[in-house]
């Protein structure tokens, strides 16, 4: 039976992870997976995750199904932290998922129902899962100008002159912030534009939001999607909580529908349930269940709010450091740009001879183009060892 299979090839990141843990080098650097990492290179368990943990081991009664569409007190949680005080948000529909994967797939899924005729637009360049899980539903998928690739700034006119033509036949993809690989934001101005372009033209707006209070804050970081939902009829959010809770594993996210009524709402909510049901039926309870505990006591959520800032300001002072040292080494502005960009990556466009010699020669694990994750940066050796690799293999 299987022989009929062409193999198929291996995810590019994960296959850097395999590499980076067969090199025997001890200075070895990863700056190629998109986790997390403290000083000490790990990706720990939040405090306010293992306090929420003890909590639900000491008091959880039954391990019986959550339901299709998850714990709805985590649902509500989710349309609070994303939308803050906005009041329309009766028009607002959210369903649990198994992590910001699942809540695409399962958006796609529910949009071809509707919609198989439209083709989904997604930034040029766009995190590598995107494409293949919109074609996977049965869209077309295109990409729209983002990069700017020699100053690494969003070309916010290009990308405007090009949605200003799409229309009822379009979905728009837009990363809600921390934009992944690229690091640019786009400005408020821009999502200001992109909104009312949406409601004059009538393009769908998609929007990924999987880094929610590692740019800004929790709140600056969903001020795009505010926006939208400030101007728009309908619209769709994956949310992933991997990231900002540090929950990766256990596979916490949400898919959310705005709906032009709530009883529009409604029945997106209906038609993604019966998807959910037809693919692994019930999400998993365990993360989605910390996430609601902690957001809904206080102490808790006191305690996560410190440990996330404490997780973005790592990444900012990240930034600001290797720009620093870049600009003493270059006597150069030429990757001042680390600093302006926000999350996790920066997209440092470098060819494939570039980052090749950035493993073979410097022990440097960069993804494809030149992908960076600061945050792989443990301290100021591996930082200055990084900025001497960085310019020898560029200049
Ligand atoms: C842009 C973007 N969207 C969505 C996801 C999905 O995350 P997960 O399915 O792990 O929650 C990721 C994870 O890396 C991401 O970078």
């Amino acid at each position: 039976m299987f022989s009929k299979f062409e193999p198929t090839p291996e995810d590019p990141i994960i296959k850097l992870v395999g590499l980076f843990k067969k090199d025997p080098r001890p200075n070895k650097i990863d700056v190629g997976i998109g986790v997390f990492k403290d000083n000490d290179g790990n990706t720990p368990i939040m405090e306010s995750v293992r306090l929420a943990e003890t909590r639900i081991h000491e008091t959880q009664t039954t391990k019986a199904y959550v339901g299709l569409a998850g714990d709805e007190n985590f649902n509500q949680t989710m349309i609070d932290l994303i939308f803050g005080e906005h009041d329309s948000k009766d028009r607002i529909r959210a369903v649990q998922t198994p992590g910001g994967c699942g809540a695409l797939r399962l958006l796609s899924d529910m949009l071809f129902r509707i919609a198989s005729e439209r083709t989904i637009w997604g930034s040029d360049p766009t995190w590598g899962n995107h494409y293949p899980v919109f074609r996977q539903a049965g869209f077309n998928v295109e990409s729209y100008p983002y990069l700017n690739r020699e100053t690494k700034t969003v070309k916010e006119d290009e990308m405007l002159s090009k949605l200003s033509q799409l229309g009822q036949n379009d979905i728009v993809l837009l990363h809600g912030c921390c934009h992944n690989p690229s690091g640019a934001e786009l400005s408020p101005s821009a999502w200001e534009e992109v909104a009312d372009l949406a409601a004059k033209n009538g393009f769908f707006p998609y929007v990924d939001l999987a880094y929610q209070g590692f740019g800004n804050s929790l709140d600056q970081d969903a001020q795009g999607i505010r926006t939208l939902m400030d101007k728009v009829e309908s619209m769709v959010i994956a949310a992933s909580c991997s990231k900002n809770f540090g929950l990766y594993r256990e596979r916490v996210g949400c898919a959310l529908m705005v709906g032009k009524t709530p009883g529009e709402a409604d029945l997106a909510r209906s038609n993604i349930l019966t998807v959910a049901r037809s693919s692994y039926s019930m999400p998993p309870d365990h993360g989605a269940g910390l996430v609601n505990l902690i957001m809904n006591t206080p102490s808790l959520r006191a305690s996560w709010e410190a440990e996330l800032t404490e997780m973005r300001n790592r990444i900012l002072s990240l930034r600001k450091q290797a720009s620093d040292v870049l600009r003493e080494k270059t006597n150069s502005e030429r990757w001042d740009f680390i600093e302006h960009h926000r999350g996790m990556f920066s997209l440092l466009v470098l060819s494939e001879e570039q980052t090749n010699a950035l493993m073979h020669e410097h022990a440097v694990y960069a993804v494809a183009g030149g992908r960076i994750n600061i945050a792989g940066l443990r301290n100021d050796e591996q930082l200055n060892a990084f900025a001497d690799a960085l310019i020898s293999v560029t200049s």
